[in-house]
């Protein structure tokens, strides 16, 4: 049997396949927005039944890449929470913030970091949603800041930036400004607002309390209690007397003294009462390996060079939420840890970039769209010797896929000061350098490649989304979607398709799905719509091979198999269908 359409025109990928993707990942079961029955979570993300197949297939490639078949990795699979003090020591609860912007007239917050910055002489105008927005923030305008905008439809005018530091108001016709404000050179990114509050530093780990406590009561307690005082530094110093001489609630004691800002010394006063039963939810699957390092050196008889890997969820409060699956507050990460010895760093992260920028090109049609960007000497972590990004070639523009840092002794140095412990090797067999006795006792130095599992499949999602625009039998031009996912990605590998529902082909088709199923050959069976429809459905969701029952099958117990790419189409007795299939799986 032939392929019912004619002979296929080249595939592409179209200019707005970013659109028709996320329409084809809601409507064929790869990703849902999160609670979407009540209205969705923003930024967050449920995987249906291809997407959960897609990532469980991405990320295990990773790891038998990574783990199983390397001697020299082992894998861990560590708790989302970690003691408080992990992040102390890694820098994250201290320093893992965005900056934090608020639009005194639209109530948008933003990054400031990733706001637009219109240039200096152009005008600020304020798009709102409609006409009658604009009519309430024009008044608001007018009411707060003294200017009349002139109002066109949605559009208010008359703001412009006059210098970096500096904007103003322009009336209709006037040359020169005559009012101006103070200005940090961005505006809000939705409706391009200049009016705005100060940067505040926001921590992206989300908190969570740990054990049977509920120290909202306490605060509750607290609160009107101390709220009720005639003077509240006193009341706060009284109820919590030695506590209040040390950390934070010192702190906010003294700033208060100074500035008489009693919601900061509440601040205060909660920071201390929660402080006890905050944990974190993990921002990064990293810091569990340097924690670790010890129990896993002394459990498995690891020792430098040698790395430890992870693959799991990680969890950040993004504000900025870019681009469907791009960045998410709960996304999935794939890790490794290489501890090597000082001195060796350079080679083992051009050991690790090679192996890592071939492991994404593997699976891609378009290899190129993955390059490395080394990073500044700026833009690194003060800890850092050498970091690159792997990027990929998003249809905005290039972005970052995966990280691989060389972190030096920073992380296990860390950990030894905040928990105590000594985190080092022995080395036996070699001289310190410095004092040129042995042992060499060091604390390794790291390689970190460091992978999103989440984004990696958007990539692959992208790299594989193609359209064909091909001629009927009838003459009539059709459009074919396929997704061109590499088979081992691919979630569902082989579809067996009756050509009609009677006449034993049903039967026979379930006999190669037992089959298929056995050997471990993740198949689906079906027998909805015209066998054209089929194909297309097959091909949309990127199944590699379809296998059909026919009429000829009834008779000489023979198959065709058709592939998803070319559309081509070969007859196989059924005996030969399960090795078929495993082979073009394994090539
Ligand atoms: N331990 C180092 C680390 O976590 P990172 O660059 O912050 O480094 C590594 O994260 C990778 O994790 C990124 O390259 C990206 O692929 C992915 N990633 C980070 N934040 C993400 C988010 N909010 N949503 C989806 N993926 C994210």
């Amino acid at each position: 049997m032939s392929d019912p359409a004619p002979a296929a025109v080249k595939a592409v990928r179209p200019p707005d396949a970013m659109k028709k993707l996320v329409a084809l990942c809601k409507q064929r079961g790869f990703v849902f927005q999160s609670s979407e029955i009540y209205g969705g979570l923003k930024s967050a993300y449920d995987y249906g039944p291809l997407g959960a197949e897609l990532k469980r297939n991405l990320m295990g490639e990773w790891w038998k890449d990574m783990v199983t078949t390397r001697e020299n990795v082992v894998g861990i699979d560590a708790s989302i929470i970690m003691h408080p003090n992990v992040w102390r020591a890694s820098g994250h609860a201290a320093g893992f913030s965005d900056p934090l912007v608020d639009c005194k007239v639209s109530k948008e917050r933003f990054r400031a970091d990733k706001a637009p910055r219109p240039a200096v002489g152009s005008a600020l105008p304020i798009t709102c949603a409609d006409k009658g927005v604009a009519k309430d923030w024009a008044d608001r305008i007018a009411k707060d800041y003294g200017v009349e905008l002139d109002r066109d439809a949605n559009v208010l005018n008359g703001l412009v930036a006059i210098s970096a530091t500096e904007f103003g108001f322009v009336p209709k016709g006037a040359s020169a400004p005559t009012k101006t404000w103070p200005w940090r050179g961005y505006v809000g990114p939705t409706f391009g607002c200049p009016f705005l509050t100060d940067e505040k530093q926001f921590n992206l780990m989300f908190r969570t309390a740990l054990g049977a406590v509920d120290p909202m009561q306490d605060v509750a307690n607290a609160l009107a209690e101390l709220t009720a005082a005639p003077d509240l530094s006193a009341a706060v110093s009284a109820k919590f007397g030695r506590d209040a001489a040390e950390g934070v609630l010192a702190k906010s004691l003294t700033d208060f003294a100074t500035t008489k800002d009693r919601a900061k010394l509440l601040r205060g006063v909660i920071e201390h009462l929660t402080a006890p039963s905050m944990a974190y939810l993990r921002p990064e699957t990293a810091q569990a390996m340097f924690v670790q390092f010890k129990n896993v050196m002394d459990s498995s008889g690891m020792k430098p060079p040698f790395g430890i890997a992870q693959m799991g969820k990680s969890f950040r409060n993004d504000v900025t939420v870019e681009h469907f699956i791009f960045r998410s507050c709960e996304f999935e990460q794939m890790e490794m840890e290489f501890f090597c010895e000082p001195g060796t760093q350079k080679e083992w992260m051009t050991f690790w970039k090679e192996a890592r920028m071939s492991w994404w090109r593997r699976f891609a049609n378009y290899p190129d769209d993955f390059t490395f960007r080394q990073h500044a000497s700026d833009e690194m972590a003060f800890y850092a010797d050498d970091c690159y990004d792997i990027e990929y070639k998003y249809p905005w523009g290039w972005g970052e896929l995966e990280g691989i840092a060389s972190r030096t002794d920073y992380d296990l140095s860390q950990h030894e000061k905040h928990s105590g412990v000594t985190l080092q090797y022995v080395e036996q067999e070699k001289a310190d350098p410095k004092t040129g006795a042995k042992p060499w006792k060091y604390k390794p130095f790291v390689i970190e490649p460091a992978a999103g599992a989440t984004r990696g499949l958007l990539c692959f999602l992208l790299d594989a989304y193609h359209e064909e625009e091909r001629v009927t039998a009838t003459g009539e031009k059709e459009i074919r979607t396929v997704l061109k996912l590499h088979p081992k990605l691919a979630p569902i590998k082989c579809a067996v398709l009756p050509l009609v529902k009677k006449d034993g082909m049903p039967e026979k088709a379930r006999e190669i799905i037992a089959a298929l199923l056995k050997a471990g050959v993740n198949a689906k069976y079906d027998e909805k719509a015209s066998i054209g429809k089929r194909y297309a459905k097959h091909d949309e969701i990127g199944t590699p091979w379809c296998v059909t029952v026919d009429g000829d099958t009834l008779l000489n117990d023979t198959v065709t198999v058709r592939d998803r790419d070319t559309t081509q189409q070969i007859r196989l007795p059924i005996a030969e269908v399960v090795a078929t299939i495993k082979a073009r799986l394994e090539a």
